[in-house]
């Protein structure tokens, strides 16, 4: 559920019109609803009611400061992948002790930088980043808190660019081989080793990928503990799909996701932490644009729009599907028309849907893309020389631009010349 609703014949973030927020900021533009984001993170939090646990929204499916913050405020910890994130996490506010850093290449300053301001733990990754966080640690007189990231070699039936259990993907250390890796953990006096990290992929469909995966977990924390180590905490990962077609069969709710975990996990006694980031920030934006032209090709019609593929790549990336509907509500009954839909940049991949069903619209109009609010504006880039677009959040009938839009000298300007021009 989301709360993007037609109302008196227009689109509604909240209670705000977003025309009304397209005729203040221009298009194209993110636009995030306070409410979505909260009722998708508690969705999480009442899901895990009843073990110990912490929510920690994966930042990388959108990180504006004022996400963040929304999201701390309501008790949410982060997970982090890079000294940028694990920098405007600490900047919206969240303490070092609530954010966890996941990751696979994260370099000796990155360790020390999260050893400094404070950290829930590092999920590593290989021994020879162990070796680094371990020697950083040291250098630096402190002991890191570290679970092991292990890699369950498990299909999560999901799209190759975004599975990562399976033994061939870059992630983590072979389940085969974490007794082994454990071992020599606890053998670093840099380290403390606290417990079991596992992700599997994202946009999953389905429970039984990751009810695989933690049978596996569970089975390791049982063999770790009789080795002598202190498995306490299990970091989950994140992954759960949502539904991104309102046809297709939707993806398992967060509360059959939590009674999953409780009956998988629960008897073990340990903290329980999971990191969402598609599902709690995904139906909770729209990429708003503006139809430029509706051109008529030999044997389809084109509607040309102001945004790109530079400010929305999942389509071109991922063949995603984002459903793109009008911001004028349609009137009911009208025949839909057939679209390739398409922004201006120079290349064929520059396509958001082919041969769309929609309803038909016109130069001028708006439409919106659904489910746009995760690895939406943290995904774009300013390919054609196309300034990043600004982001606003809503919060019932307030709307706030939390990141403007940079003006054409800002963006030229961040060049410099060599001296011999
Ligand atoms: N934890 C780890 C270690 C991850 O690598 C990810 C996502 C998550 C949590 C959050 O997964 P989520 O709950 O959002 O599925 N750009 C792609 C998605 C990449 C996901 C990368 N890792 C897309 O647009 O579909």
């Amino acid at each position: 559920m989301d709360h993007f609703l037609y109302r008196d014949g227009a689109l509604f973030a909240e209670d705000i019109p977003v025309a009304d927020i397209a005729a203040a900021v221009g298009t194209p533009f993110y636009v995030y609803s306070t409410a979505t984001l909260l009722r998708h993170f508690r969705l999480f939090d009442e899901a895990l009611e009843g073990l110990d646990h912490l929510v920690c929204y994966a930042m990388k499916a959108s990180s504006n400061q004022a996400i963040l913050k929304t999201l701390a405020q309501a008790g949410a910890g982060m997970d982090v992948v890079s000294g940028g994130e694990y920098r405007r996490a600490r900047a919206a506010g969240v303490p070092g002790e609530k954010i966890v850093f996941s990751g696979v290449g994260k370099t000796a300053a990155e360790v020390q930088l999260a050893l400094e301001g404070g950290i829930r733990q590092f999920n590593v990754e290989s021994e020879p980043e162990m070796q680094v966080i371990n020697d950083t640690a040291l250098a630096m007189g402190v002991v890191a808190p570290i679970t092991i990231r292990v890699n369950p070699d498990v299909d999560a039936k999901t799209h190759a660019k975004i599975a990562t259990g399976k033994s061939e993907n870059k992630f983590g250390i072979p389940i085969s081989r974490a007794r082994d890796v454990y071992a020599l953990a606890a053998t670093l006096p840099g380290l403390e080793v606290i417990g079991i990290d596992v992700h599997i992929g994202s946009q999953l469909t389905e429970l039984e990928p990751f009810e695989a995966a933690y049978v596996k977990v569970a089975e390791l924390t049982e063999q770790l503990r009789a080795d002598g180590h202190s498995i306490r905490r299990l970091d989950l990962g994140g992954g759960l799909g949502i539904p991104y077609a309102r046809d297709n069969q939707a993806p398992p709710l967060p509360m059959d996701y939590g009674a999953m975990i409780k009956r998988t996990l629960g008897h073990l006694g340990c903290e329980i932490e999971i990191e969402p980031g598609r599902l709690i920030a995904g139906n909770a934006g729209l990429m708003v644009s503006e139809v430029i032209y509706v051109k008529s090709g030999e044997d389809r019609d084109f509607l040309i729009i102001d945004g790109a593929m530079n400010d929305l790549i999942r389509p071109a990336m991922y063949e995603a599907y984002h459903d793109i509907v009008p911001v004028i509500e349609p009137a009911p009954g009208v025949e839909p028309a057939t679209y390739d839909i398409v922004g201006p940049v120079c290349e064929t991949g520059d396509t958001f849907a082919r041969q769309r069903q929609m309803p038909p619209v016109a130069a001028g109009d708006l439409v919106a893309f659904r489910s746009a609010g995760a690895y939406g504006a943290v995904m774009s880039s300013e390919y054609n020389s196309r300034p990043l677009i600004p982001e606003v959040l809503v919060n019932e009938d307030q709307f706030a631009v939390i990141r403007r839009r940079p003006t054409f000298d800002e963006m030229i300007n961040r060049d410099s010349l060599p001296s011999w021009l």
